[in-house]
């Protein structure tokens, strides 16, 4: 990664009053969890999407729906650690003045590396509610390693993590906080996301049409690159903490 080209978004972070930052999967890759469409690695070349994570895939199988997520949750909370991305982005949160934190990942990776306020527009893993009365339930060690979901104690129903399955509707407080940003921003920071799925993909093309810079880390040139106006290739662990020393250098100067 060209060192030039990371002073530049330093600069622009150390300019900006309101930095947004969109992240993906691929934040959480070098944590050792799965993206969604990496090719070998990627759950979705290895499972049906709309068998694991929809309505009409856990109404036809709701032990297999509840098994994928409970490994799922497994190693995302009992194997994973936040790696040096996730570490970089607090840090960069507390260098500009404002700064939000939208995700799609359902994992609390961000939040134990010591971001605040992290909007989950996918819902998380770790949290469970009943599919017919919404009912928050808690989730007891045993449901864990059960074959079928829990049933509600309230209507009966079944159990299902609160997460945003396909067709679903996004929750309402992170999206409405997510387009305010998107809107607001003057530097949208894009880490590890393919920028295919929407209404999420929106937020960079928002974040652009209302004059921000948009800057890109992936270790690949996805779907964003026509809007994407600094792009930092490379892992986001390797090229987040150079941006926090770059950061940091500017504002000693
Ligand atoms: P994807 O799997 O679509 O994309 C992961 C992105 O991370 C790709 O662009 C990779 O190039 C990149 N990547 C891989 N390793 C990386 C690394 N070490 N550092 C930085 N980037 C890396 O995942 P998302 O874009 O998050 O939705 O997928 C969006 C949504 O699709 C997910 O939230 C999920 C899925 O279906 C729901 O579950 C609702």
């Amino acid at each position: 990664m060209n060192a030039e080209k990371i002073l530049q978004a330093a600069r622009l972070l150390a300019d900006a009053r309101h930095v947004a930052c969109l992240t993906g999967a691929g934040v959480s890759a070098e944590s050792g969890i799965a993206t969604f469409r990496d090719a070998q690695t990627g759950h979705w070349s290895r499972f049906d999407p709309q068998a694991l994570a929809s309505q009409a895939g856990f109404a036809a199988d709701p032990g297999l729906v509840w098994r994928w997520y409970m490994d799922r949750l497994e190693s995302a909370r009992e194997r994973a650690e936040p790696n040096a991305g996730h570490v970089a982005l607090a840090e960069i949160a507390a260098r500009v003045p404002r700064f939000t934190l939208i995700t799609q990942n359902v994992d609390d990776l961000h939040e134990r590396a010591g971001s605040t306020n992290v909007h989950h527009l996918h819902g998380s893993i770790g949290r469970f509610r009943c599919n017919e009365c919404e009912r928050e339930h808690v989730l007891r060690a045993e449901e864990r390693r059960a074959e079928m979901p829990p049933q509600c104690a309230v209507c009966g129903g079944l159990v299902r993590p609160d997460v945003v399955w396909f067709g679903e509707m996004l929750p309402r407080g992170p999206i409405e906080a997510a387009w305010e940003a998107a809107t607001e921003c003057d530097v949208m920071l894009v880490v590890g996301t393919s920028g295919i799925v929407y209404p999420a993909a929106q937020l960079p093309y928002l974040a652009s049409e209302n004059g921000a810079t948009v800057i890109d880390v992936n270790p690949e040139i996805g779907a964003l690159a026509d809007i994407t106006d600094l792009f930092l290739q490379g892992p986001s662990g390797e090229v987040l903490p150079r941006l926090v020393q770059a950061l940091s250098a500017l504002h000693k100067e």
